[in-house]
């Protein structure tokens, strides 16, 4: 921990970044099996509120974990850093005035909860709540095959845990992209 901080105020106000971009900033944290649609409808959700002006961004598990966090794997241990960087990094993005969404299995309740405690009232969790059947149906990136013949561990769903969520803001359940976009679009008031 390093000593000897001081935390400096900006000139430019939360708010005064709000009033430019014309809406309040956010955090859409979504959480879900692998495969089970966060990042699809994440990016549906980007393409839309993009269309209707809106300041946007993606912070997605595979892309943040080629750069940001390439030192992290998934440990337990590390899937809790990897968590704790993305609520800082969204926290920013939020104070920015942007609408984040984030897309990761975050699959730790404790995790998400302190996810939730750092961000405050702008987190919302939104449970991507597809099956583990379905996911390995679908296996986009053929990681359930591997996971399921030994040759990759810890894998979540399989030999890793999924904790689902208890109570969040907005629940996705067999419903198409559109649907989910849709939903979430009248949770947001847009
Ligand atoms: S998290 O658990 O720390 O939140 P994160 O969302 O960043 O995970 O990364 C998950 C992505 O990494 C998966 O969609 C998958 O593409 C890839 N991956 C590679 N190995 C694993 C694993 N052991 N468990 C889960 N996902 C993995």
């Amino acid at each position: 921990m390093s000593k000897n901080l001081t935390k400096h105020d900006f000139i430019v106000s939360r708010q005064r970044r709000e009033k430019v971009n014309g809406h309040k900033g956010m955090v859409l944290w979504f959480t879900g099996l692998s495969g089970s649609g966060k990042s699809t409808i994440a990016n549906n959700l980007d393409d839309k509120l993009n269309n209707l002006g809106k300041r946007t961004y993606i912070l997605d598990g595979d892309n943040i974990r080629l750069g940001l966090n390439n030192d992290l794997g998934f440990s337990a241990e590390d899937r809790k850093e990897n968590i704790r960087r993305i609520s800082e990094v969204a926290k920013l993005f939020a104070e920015s005035g942007a609408i984040v969404m984030t897309a990761f299995i975050s699959p730790y309740k404790k995790d998400r909860d302190a996810a939730r405690k750092l961000i405050g009232n702008d987190f919302n969790e939104i449970f991507v709540d597809t099956n583990l059947e379905e996911c390995i149906k679908r296996d986009p990136k053929g990681l359930y095959k591997k996971a399921l013949s030994g040759e990759i561990n810890n894998f979540t769903g399989i030999d890793a845990p999924y904790e689902k969520p208890t109570d969040p803001e907005v629940i996705i359940k067999g419903l198409s992209v559109v649907d989910s976009v849709n939903l979430l679009l009248k949770f947001m008031n847009i």
